[in-house]
């Protein structure tokens, strides 16, 4: 009896490790979106192309980073980023209604 106890308490330090480290995980997610939740208006075609188009590789990028002139020349080289890591391009007419969200959104 006595010599099992400190073996029960062991495995219950363990499940607790791993419901610390799982609990850590979900904090992480919940930052990750707020961070989307943070873009204008979030809910419009360009800013879902946006999330999904444009968070692969890094967080997702502001409008607010660039002037209107400088968004299309970004999403081009952002296109090679894609071609070159393997991610497929994004379509001709998503990419034109992200351009223009992002130039609507931009630095002024
Ligand atoms: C395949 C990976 C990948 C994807 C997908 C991707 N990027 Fe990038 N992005 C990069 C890399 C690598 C850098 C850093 C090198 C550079 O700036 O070219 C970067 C940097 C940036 C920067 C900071 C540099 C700057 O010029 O301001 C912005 C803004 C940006 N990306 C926007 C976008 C947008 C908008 C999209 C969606 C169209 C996108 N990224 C999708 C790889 C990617």
């Amino acid at each position: 009896m006595r010599e099992k106890k400190p073996g029960r308490m062991g495995m219950k330090r363990v499940e607790l490790a791993l419901l610390a480290f799982l609990l850590a995980g979900c904090g992480a997610e919940t930052k990750k979106e707020v961070a989307v939740v943070t873009l204008p208006d979030q809910d419009s075609a360009g800013a879902q192309i946006l999330i999904s188009d444009c968070t692969e590789c890094h967080g997702a990028p502001q409008p607010s980073a660039h002037p209107a002139g400088e968004w299309a020349g970004v999403v081009r080289r952002m296109q090679n980023w894609r071609t070159t890591k393997g991610f497929g391009v994004i379509p001709e007419k998503d990419e034109a209604v992200l351009i223009r969200y992002l130039q609507e959104h931009s630095r002024q």
